[in-house]
């Protein structure tokens, strides 16, 4: 949709125009994979996929939510802005309303508003589309609550931190800070290389001469569940707990492959231990998936993904026979330099590196491969990496 469309639509809802317009993006992250709440490294990219937002003054001391995604509309008096019952969808916006207030106690709502979101994130595919929609309430709310230097680094890291806290107490998962923070610090043709312990980033330029970023849609009835998100959050916990014992550390990502070997026999719980095992690794893999893009070893930079699914099919246990039947076709196909399942797992996408001659062979073969095994149809998108968070009018 055109921001003109939106506007459109915005009209027809409320019978006035937008005075603002904002969007964040989706994101794919091409390696560090549950490393985020783990102290470690990630490296995602913002996608062009995203949510928009257009808000509107009222004179009314009402927030009115519609979603051009959603049928349920939801009108909220100010004074009384907490969680709706049946995970109503605006919950995602009221959270981040919720959580600015708490966090910056002198910012404050004056007025009310009327919003209409839209969003383009293949639903369920695993690509942020909730961190989309939470950093672009954030930008939007900040500013009107009168913050200034939207495209201050620190501004934009502290978006990220709002939409987080908001997945934490308003959808009850415990993710790490990846999908918020590739929303808020994306840009254009850059992947993120962000230390999730100290938030310290740096934009890596991802300049792949005759070669494509694939996501590959399992479009899976399995989803990520918070419950079997917050299982691996728990099961590291237990694996540093006992790591303790023998060296202190606060998060698995401090170990190196060689502290591994030192500790790994202090972890009792079998679980545990597996789950330890690919976040330690998954770490290195991907400080070593960084050096090689930026040396243009791109064929080293596919192996470390392929590693990464087996790590994460293996120890992690996330990925599931959908995600693993699409990746495992593609490791089949020449011109394919990688291939890995993106975010959190179970269902939603893999993430490939494809070679541009490859593209049509990977996608009639992937296709046919996963629908044989599944009965799914798989759909495809050539990736376009963009800028974060952004007011485009
Ligand atoms: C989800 C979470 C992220 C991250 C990934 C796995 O996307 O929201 O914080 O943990 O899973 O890497």
């Amino acid at each position: 949709m055109t921001t003109q469309e939106l506007q459109q639509a915005f009209e027809q809802a409320y019978g006035r125009k937008a005075e603002k317009i904002y969007f964040a993006p989706g994101r794919v992250n091409l390696i560090g994979e549950h490393t985020d709440y783990n102290g470690g490294c990630v490296f995602p990219c913002a996608l062009s996929f995203g949510a928009w937002l257009l808000i509107a003054k009222n004179n009314d001391k009402v927030l009115r939510f519609r979603s051009l995604n959603m049928p349920q509309v939801y009108e909220i008096a100010l004074d009384a802005i907490k969680p709706q019952a049946d995970r109503a969808w605006c919950n995602y916006s009221l959270g981040c309303m919720e959580i600015i207030h708490r966090r910056h106690p002198e910012a404050k709502l004056e007025s009310g508003y009327d919003l209409l979101y839209y969003g383009n994130v293949p639903a369920g595919a695993g690509l942020s589309s909730s961190a989309a929609m939470e950093v672009v309430t954030a930008r939007a709310f900040t500013e009107e609550m009168g913050w200034k230097d939207a495209d201050d680094k620190k501004y934009r890291t502290e978006l990220a931190l709002i939409g987080q806290a908001c997945e934490h107490e308003y959808a009850g998962v415990m993710c790490g800070i990846m999908d918020q923070f590739a929303s808020a610090q994306g840009k254009k043709d850059h992947a993120i290389y962000l230390n999730c312990d100290t938030l310290d980033f740096e934009h890596v330029p991802v300049k792949l001469n005759g070669i494509k970023v694939v996501i590959t849609n399992t479009h899976s009835p399995h989803h990520l569940d918070s419950g079997a998100y917050n299982d691996r959050v728990r099961q590291c916990k237990t694996a540093v707990e006992q790591i303790c014992k023998v060296k202190p550390i606060k998060f698995l990502a401090e170990l190196s492959p060689e502290d591994w070997e030192t500790v790994e026999s202090a972890i009792t719980d079998p679980i545990a231990k597996k789950r330890a095992r690919h976040v330690v690794g998954e770490v290195a893999r991907t400080s070593a998936a960084v050096e090689a893009l930026k040396k243009g070893e791109i064929e080293y930079f596919g192996e470390l993904m392929t590693a990464s699914h087996i790590s994460l099919r293996d120890d992690y246990e996330v990925t599931g026979p959908e995600l693993d039947a699409l990746a495992e076709a593609a490791w089949q196909v020449d011109g394919v330099l990688g291939s890995r399942m993106t975010g959190g797992g179970f269902g939603g996408c893999t993430v490939s590196l494809v070679r541009d001659e490859a593209i049509d062979a990977f996608k009639k073969f992937v296709g046919e491969e996963y629908e044989k095994k599944t009965g799914l149809k798989a759909d495809f998108y050539v990736a376009e990496i963009g800028d974060g968070v952004m007011r485009l009018a």
